[in-house]
């Protein structure tokens, strides 16, 4: 391909990707497949990389992150980026409108708007002739930092606004912040990894965002709302109803929730929808943002030093409560972790009566200084469990007493253990009953092999009654004694036996989940079961090519070890295959493999592998091997003393690897960046 083409090519590719990223992330509605897109996006990385002059400050690779920095630089703020006075009531709306009409000395009938004030960061974004070129935090509202590399990385973002008419410079401001179901995710990955969790998905977001390597930001699934911009002289549009509808066009994501109200009634409306669709957005919300709707009142109006007087914030009731804290049990969980909950005098926060609290770790409770007795603030924050966040200790007479962190398990008191820097203390016995519950627990439940029936409270059941006492035992349960316990019967003890029986044949990544490895939880299971064909293989990889799956590092490769060298969990392993438990190989659909499409052709003596397994490799992924080459081969991998084949592909413009790229390749993490 010649360089003029490559330009072509290039620039083809971008506007496909940024295009479908814009239906994936934005739309919501994409239009090709994963496989397809990262087909797409694949090709774009490897021009690329042939090609690095040609990159492009909007291309789709750039949102990877680049290089670390060493602190963030600053920016300043063309224009104050401003508070919101806020409000607490429905006659405080009314009060606001009073302020705005005396002010304009008219009683002209006013329009609104009606936002969800989204939970997140404020950030700026400033595009030039459409290409953004600057990103910011709010920092004091003059000047903030300059964060332009990591929201970067923020998927929603266009790198490029859409459009022909766009101002030479456009500055929008808007919300980063973390959905729902990515901060559980996160925060999942995290436990995993014995990381320490995110209180809630704001402090998640504002920790990713400030990140001095982009890299660390660009695995965070960050999102964005645009909710106005800095000057309203520098855009075509006369109104906030135009205004959103405009930035749509442009490609920034507006939030669908967003409403024109003709009348303050509809505002009091909105404030009510958004109060019961609250807790089942995929964002969190904390309130209202209520602004006049016309561009030039909001000109006539101006600001106060701290907040424009033509929008308020109508908060949502705080969703935090007092409680006294009766006290602290210590929980096993089935890594042996103990983990500190606060036990609490029952309290109504957000209409959910609130027992339990969580207290993350010994460390925090030091921290926080908390002492048993103590009247806390509880604060519940959407599906987060309770957290406590401090102690009112101004409440305290005296009868408090310190929380003392045990020194023996407090089910089978053996000696804890802490080790030096870490945050978790663990007991060490795998025979400990509260680990043995939680292993089981964990092993039926839905990050393992999802046994219907099978849930926490008829685990506890089962092994209270004697029928189980260990992983294997669900697969010998007698259905008569089933059927005996207490309010079960026939057609229960059935239903659990028939759920089990379909449990069995189980695939390798949800079996290696169910086994409760330290640090392998779903999706490490995932990458260890597209490496591994069998449990077999995996049962004896060696370190080294436990290392080289991308996305698992040195202390999940030596827990897996651990485990896989551990004689009982060897024991383990063999008498659930014993007990009938099948892993069925996945079909690998060509269009859903990661190199769906892509024809490889071998050439020359591979090093680490015969032909006939890299050839099944890329099977496995979905790709297509053959052994002559012709137009439709896409990639010639050149091993040792490769000969005619290898001149022939260049000739044909194909892409040619060495074996070290073709192993980066195969074992590389699907990319999901767009
Ligand atoms: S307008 C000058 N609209 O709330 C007006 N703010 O308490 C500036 N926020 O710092 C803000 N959702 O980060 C506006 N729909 C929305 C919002 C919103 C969230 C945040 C924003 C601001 C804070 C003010």
């Amino acid at each position: 391909m010649s360089k003029s083409q490559a330009v072509q090519r290039l620039a083809e590719l971008r506007s496909q990707l940024q295009h479908h990223a814009h239906r994936y992330y934005v739309l919501d509605d994409p239009i090709i497949s994963d496989a397809e897109y990262d087909h797409l996006f694949r090709e774009l990385l490897e021009m690329e990389e042939q090609y690095p002059e040609l990159v492009t400050p909007d291309s789709p690779s750039q949102r990877v992150g680049g290089e670390p920095l060493a602190a963030f630089a600053e920016a300043a703020h063309s224009l104050p980026m401003l508070s919101l006075d806020n409000i607490f009531a429905a006659d405080e709306l009314y009060d606001f409108e009073e302020r705005i009409r005396r002010r304009l000395n008219s009683s002209e009938q006013l329009t609104w708007t009606a936002e969800p004030k989204i939970d997140g960061l404020a950030v700026e974004l400033i595009y030039e002739h459409g290409l953004l070129i600057e990103g910011s935090t709010r920092g004091n509202g003059v000047v903030g930092e300059n964060i332009t590399a990591n929201l970067r990385t923020v998927r929603n973002i266009p790198l490029r606004l859409n459009g022909a008419e766009l101002p030479e410079r456009l500055a929008v401001r808007g919300e980063v912040y973390l959905a729902r179901r990515d901060f559980a995710a996160l925060n999942q990955q995290r436990a995993e990894q014995e990381e320490p969790l995110f209180a809630n998905p704001r402090n998640a977001a504002a920790g990713s965002l400030r990140q001095l390597d982009p890299k660390v930001t660009a695995a965070r699934p960050l999102s964005f709302f645009v909710y106005g911009i800095a000057d309203t002289a520098a855009v075509p549009c006369r109104s906030m109803a135009e205004l959103f509808p405009w930035l749509r066009s442009l490609g920034l994501p507006v939030c669908p929730l967003v409403k024109i109200c003709g009348t303050l009634a509809e505002v009091e409306e909105q404030y009510q929808r958004l109060q019961q669709l609250r807790h089942g957005l995929d964002y969190e919300i904390d309130g209202m943002v209520v602004k006049v709707n016309n561009f030039s009142l909001h000109e006539r109006l101006g600001s106060t030093a701290r907040a424009p007087r033509w929008a308020a914030a109508w908060k949502f009731p705080a969703e935090e409560a007092e409680a006294v804290m009766s006290g602290v049990e210590f929980q096993v969980g089935r890594t042996g972790a103990v983990t500190p909950v606060a036990v609490l005098e029952p309290v109504s926060i957000g209409g959910a009566t609130v027992r339990r609290a969580a207290l993350h770790n010994q460390e925090e409770i030091r921290r926080k200084g908390l002492m048993i007795g103590d009247t806390v603030l509880v604060r519940r924050a959407g599906d987060v469990i309770p957290e406590v966040v401090r102690p009112l200790v101004e409440r305290r007479n005296g009868s408090e007493q310190p929380v003392v962190f045990p020194k023996e398990c407090p089910v089978c008191q053996q000696p804890l253990h802490r080790p030096e820097g870490e945050a978790v203390t663990r007991c060490r016995n795998i025979q400990c009953p509260a680990q043995r519950l939680q292993r089981i627990i964990w092993f039926a439940g839905k990050s393992g092999l999802d046994i219907e029936g099978l849930g926490p409270k008829n685990v506890e059941k089962l092994l209270d009654a004697g029928l189980i006492a260990d992983i294997p035992d669900i697969f010998r349960l007698d259905k008569e004694r089933l059927a005996a316990l207490d309010g079960w019967g026939e057609k229960s003890a059935d239903k659990l036996l028939q759920a089990v029986e379909k449990a069995k044949q189980t695939t390798l990544a949800k079996l290696l989940a169910a086994l409760g490895i330290r640090h392998v939880g779903e999706t490490t299971a995932e990458l260890l079961a597209e490496r591994f064909p069998s449990l077999d293989q995996f049962m004896r990889a060696t370190q080294e090519q436990l290392l080289a799956v991308d996305g698992i590092g040195g202390q999940t490769a030596a827990a897996m070890r651990e485990y896989c060298t551990n004689p009982e969990s060897c024991q383990l392993v063999s008498r659930l295959l014993e007990l009938g438990l099948t892993v069925q190989a996945v079909e690998k659909t060509p269009s859903g493999g990661q190199l769906s499409g892509m024809v490889f052709l071998f050439t020359g003596t591979l090093s680490s592998m015969s032909r006939a397994e890299a050839e099944q490799r890329v099977k496995d992924l979905g790709g297509d091997a053959v052994s002559s080459i012709s137009k439709k081969v896409t990639h010639l991998v050149a091993g040792e003393k490769a000969g005619s084949k290898l001149k022939k592909a260049a000739e044909l413009g194909i892409t040619v690897l060495d074996e070290q790229a073709f192993l980066q390749m195969t074992n590389a993490q699907r990319v999901s960046v767009c």
